[in-house]
């Protein structure tokens, strides 16, 4: 390895991985050693570039903790995560499109009955969401555990804001027999995902905004089916084009504002009106 040039240092590189033991590992790491460099050679990556790219890599690092993580914001922002979620899904034919679960999931939220209701003494408008949960084959999932999180109306998640209750705004709820499940919430509000930091810089250098449109976060599980991560979007929102995590699927863009219809009404009659609805079928595929 005394002779390294321009012309041979990729193979060179390739060749001292070539011994990895796992094939998957191997597969891996060539074609990320390839294109990296394919990469550098094209842009013609100056040292300086190189160093501004490894001061955003360092900054991310600085502020990256067990309650956030930067890295994975920016892969976000990249259209990484989206991407990785899509060729998750890309053969799952019939399947509801899935979605990015964001950082904000907290498991073993407690569980609440299937019909509760979330606003607590959240304010803004009360929705309704409802819809059937069943696998590609139209079997309903009955039973499965639909897990629910998102922003309140100051725009913060519970994790994110001390002044709210621990579990403020999300729940753990179970499909009844017939696969049905059915909640009512306070209507979440556009977010702004942080901008203080390597994410903010990306944000800056590519003028864009960190604005995500209003979403609820569902994560599903069901026995014998893939763990189905979604978010149902406000169709009217001002951002819905324009997610600055690339989240947004056409099937899960539903108005949050249609008023309920008197079959509707009867059969949520439980829950305290006034209520707009809001209604999502997820159809999940097997594992
Ligand atoms: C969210 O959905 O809350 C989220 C997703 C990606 C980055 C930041 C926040
Ligand atoms: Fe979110």
């Amino acid at each position: 390895m005394r002779n390294i040039s321009y012309d041979n240092i990729t193979e060179t590189v390739v060749r001292a991985y070539s011994g990895a033991e796992d094939a998957r590992t191997k597969e891996i790491v060539t074609l990320l050693i390839q294109r990296l460099h394919d990469f550098v050679r094209e842009v013609e990556l100056t040292p300086r570039e190189w160093e501004a790219a490894i001061g955003v890599l360092t900054r991310a690092a600085a502020i990256t903790d067990e309650e956030r993580n930067e890295f994975i914001l920016l892969s976000d922002l990249l259209g990484v995560s989206a991407l990785v979620d899509l060729v998750d899904g890309h053969h799952d034919e019939g399947a509801s499109m899935t979605t990015l679960m964001g950082p904000f999931y907290v498991p073993g939220t407690p569980e609440l009955p299937n019909g509760a209701d979330l606003t607590g003494d959240n304010d803004g408008e009360r929705i309704v969401v409802y819809g059937q949960i069943r696998k590609t084959d139209d079997t309903p999932l009955g039973g499965a555990k639909i897990e629910v999180w998102q922003n309140a109306p100051n725009g913060l998640y519970t994790v994110q804001d001390p002044g709210q209750a621990e579990h403020n705004l999300r729940a753990t709820l179970r499909a009844d027999e017939n696969g049905n499940y059915v909640f009512a919430t306070a209507k979440p509000i556009p977010y702004q995902v942080p901008e203080d930091s390597a994410g903010g810089e990306l944000i800056r250098a590519g003028s864009r905004h960190c604005w995500r449109p209003a979403h609820i976060h569902l994560m599903i599980t069901a026995q014998g089916c893939k763990r189905h991560i979604s978010q149902i979007f406000d169709l009217n929102d001002p951002y819905i084009d324009e997610d600055a995590v690339f989240g947004v699927r056409s099937d899960l863009a539903v108005p949050y504002d249609q008023q309920p219809s008197e079959d509707e009404l009867s059969r949520f009659h439980g829950i305290q009106q006034p209520f707009n609805i809001t209604h999502v079928d997820f159809v999940l595929a097997g594992d």
